[in-house]
């Protein structure tokens, strides 16, 4: 496309494995149609093996920008020329952007998820959060609450190992923050549930509709009323969100973490202060319709 062509045309996207119903083209495209911009977004759905054969050769990947989803978010740290401040204490890099010959890397997912929290009106300094869930979700997650001040957050997940390695790590950045690794399977969670201001569920648990809570329902607590945050997006509503609305707590999925995440990585690409609205219809449609 490029050789012969139009050097003021931009092309971003992208990568991931699977990539079958990604809404982040349509998202961005309209964007970028809204300020008539001469670019194009693509999916690339990417085999790891390739993936990695693309990684070692970026120096001559004739992009100007891109997205990074499951499972890539991790792996591309290595080859990037430079990564921000926040995207290297997280560890993971979901944007990309060429300066010059430059490949920059950035985590947009932080203030996609603190966004979603803004418009649930969740004040993070001060509460008490657990986070289902010890992979790269949960990475920037825990990282988002420890930075915005919460008083504590306990970790639970299936793989005890796993949870125990997340949380030394994010200690040592975070000293005065409370954080707590636990088996998710531990009935002393559910103490801990009827103490808690928030619930993020970073898992996968939930992903199908047939899939049940992450957690048993009666766990949820009876007493007060707190906000209940998957960031799943499809379906709409998981069987943890079901029983949480039932239960009269609030709830939030991950489609407001999706639209603003997408939202920043608009504006470093294009200096642009992203079209929000133009994008939430969007995206809304590519949620509904796949
Ligand atoms: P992501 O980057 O989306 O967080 P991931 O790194 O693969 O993806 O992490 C998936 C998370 O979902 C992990 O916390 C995983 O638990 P394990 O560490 O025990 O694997 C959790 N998860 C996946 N399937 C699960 C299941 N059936 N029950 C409980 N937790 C599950």
């Amino acid at each position: 496309m490029r050789a012969h062509g139009d050097s003021e045309l931009k092309i971003y996207g992208i990568f991931g494995f699977p990539l079958k119903h990604t809404a982040s083209p349509q998202m961005q495209n309209a964007a970028l149609d809204y300020f008539r911009l001469k670019a194009i977004y693509f999916a690339f759905e990417c085999e790891p093996a390739r993936f990695r054969f693309l990684a070692k050769h970026l120096k001559s990947l004739a992009l100007d920008g891109f997205n990074l989803t499951l499972p890539f978010k991790e792996e591309i740290l290595p080859y990037l020329n430079h990564v921000s401040e926040e995207a290297k204490a997280i560890g993971a890099v979901n944007t990309v952007k060429k300066i010059g010959k430059k490949w920059v890397g950035f985590n947009t997912d932080l203030f996609g998820f603190m966004s979603g929290l803004k418009e649930a009106h969740f004040l993070v300094r001060g509460k008490t959060c657990v986070v289902l869930g010890a992979g790269g979700a949960s990475r920037t997650v825990l990282f988002a609450l420890a930075k915005h001040g919460a008083k504590g957050v306990v970790v639970a997940n299936r793989t005890f190992s796993r949870v125990s390695m997340l949380v030394r790590e994010m200690k040592r950045k975070f000293k005065q923050v409370r954080l707590e690794p636990l088996d998710l399977r531990d009935s002393r969670l559910k103490d801990v549930l009827a103490r808690t201001d928030l619930i993020v569920n970073t898992t996968k648990v939930g992903l199908s509709p047939t899939e049940p809570s992450p957690i048993p329902e009666n766990w949820l607590p009876d007493k007060k009323k707190i906000l209940v945050y998957d960031l799943i997006y499809r379906p709409r509503e998981t069987k943890l969100l079901l029983a949480a609305r039932r239960r009269g707590h609030k709830i939030l999925n991950g489609e407001s973490m999706l639209l603003y995440q997408g939202a920043q990585a608009f504006q470093i690409w294009t200096g642009k202060r992203a079209p929000i609205s133009v994008m939430r219809r969007s995206l809304t449609h590519a949620l509904r319709n796949s």
